[in-house]
């Protein structure tokens, strides 16, 4: 099997990390920093093109206020830090979310810029799920579908897909999830439709280049069927029959 053309990650564990230290939880999101600049370049470097981060849910917003609030700065602190790095090196960069308006308005004009910044860059795209939710994707998709007054008989899976953000966004291939939890969390719910799964037992803070080879070995073990009995290579069943 190929290089996934698109991999997910749940970044997931920060808290236990910093428990496991005795450090408050935000010193765990704060070395996750690290883990996602290798897991960039390590995705780079293996020939994945499409690489998703998820980066904070819908479901966060729960999350006592300082927590929130040291989030936000520590995505700001790295945009403005890793924006040239990411440009050098092809990647560009969407946020996949971003409606409430909690987000610090400093916060949304950085993104802005990064996106504006690396939009023609085609080594990589680099997709960060922040205020994100997958059922909100396609409850806005279905929002977007009834203002086009499209006839419901014409419909279908792929002319849904175009009405969600970001619709040339290829399904997600492989997702990993740190820190052994194994639940989907609303993560692009209709991207993961047919994508594979590993669950690495290590904290995202100490995920690294090597985790994620290993993660690329297991998928590359795997045989994916579609259903059918003869690996076509897409889930809309475009291989070998
Ligand atoms: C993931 O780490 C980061 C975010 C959800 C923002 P957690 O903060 O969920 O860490 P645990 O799951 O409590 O260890
Ligand atoms: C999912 O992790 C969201 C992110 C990694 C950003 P959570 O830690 O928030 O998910 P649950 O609460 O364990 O499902
Ligand atoms: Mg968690």
């Amino acid at each position: 099997m190929a290089v996934p053309r698109h991999v997910a990650c749940v970044m997931d564990g920060n808290g236990r990390w910093a428990a496991q230290r005795s450090l408050p939880r935000t010193a765990g999101h704060e070395a996750a920093e690290a883990a996602v600049m290798d897991v960039i370049e390590a995705a780079r470097s293996a020939g994945v093109t499409w690489l998703s981060l998820y980066a904070f849910s819908t479901e966060n917003w729960r999350r006592p206020a300082g927590e929130v609030a040291l989030l936000m700065r520590l995505v700001r602190r790295a945009i403005r830090k890793h924006a040239p790095v990411l440009h050098a090196r092809g990647v560009r960069c969407r946020f996949l979310g971003m409606t409430d308006p909690r987000i610090p308005a400093p916060l949304v004009q950085d993104i802005t810029d990064l996106m504006t910044l690396t939009r023609d860059n085609r080594r990589m795209t680099l997709t960060v799920a922040f205020d994100h939710g997958g059922r909100r994707d396609i409850v806005q998709a279905a929002r977007s579908l009834i203002r086009s007054a499209t006839p419901a008989d014409q419909v279908t899976e792929a002319s849904f897909a175009e009405h969600l953000p970001y619709p040339d966004t290829p399904d997600v291939d492989l997702v990993i999830r740190t820190s052994g939890e194994q639940r989907i969390s609303n993560f692009m719910l209709w991207q993961v439709a047919y994508a594979e799964w590993v669950f690495p037992q290590v904290l995202w803070p100490d995920f690294r280049a090597a985790h994620f080879s290993e993660c690329l070995d297991a998928y590359l073990r795997r045989q994916r069927r579609f259903g059918g009995l003869h690996r076509p290579t897409t889930m809309s069943g475009d291989g070998p029959r």
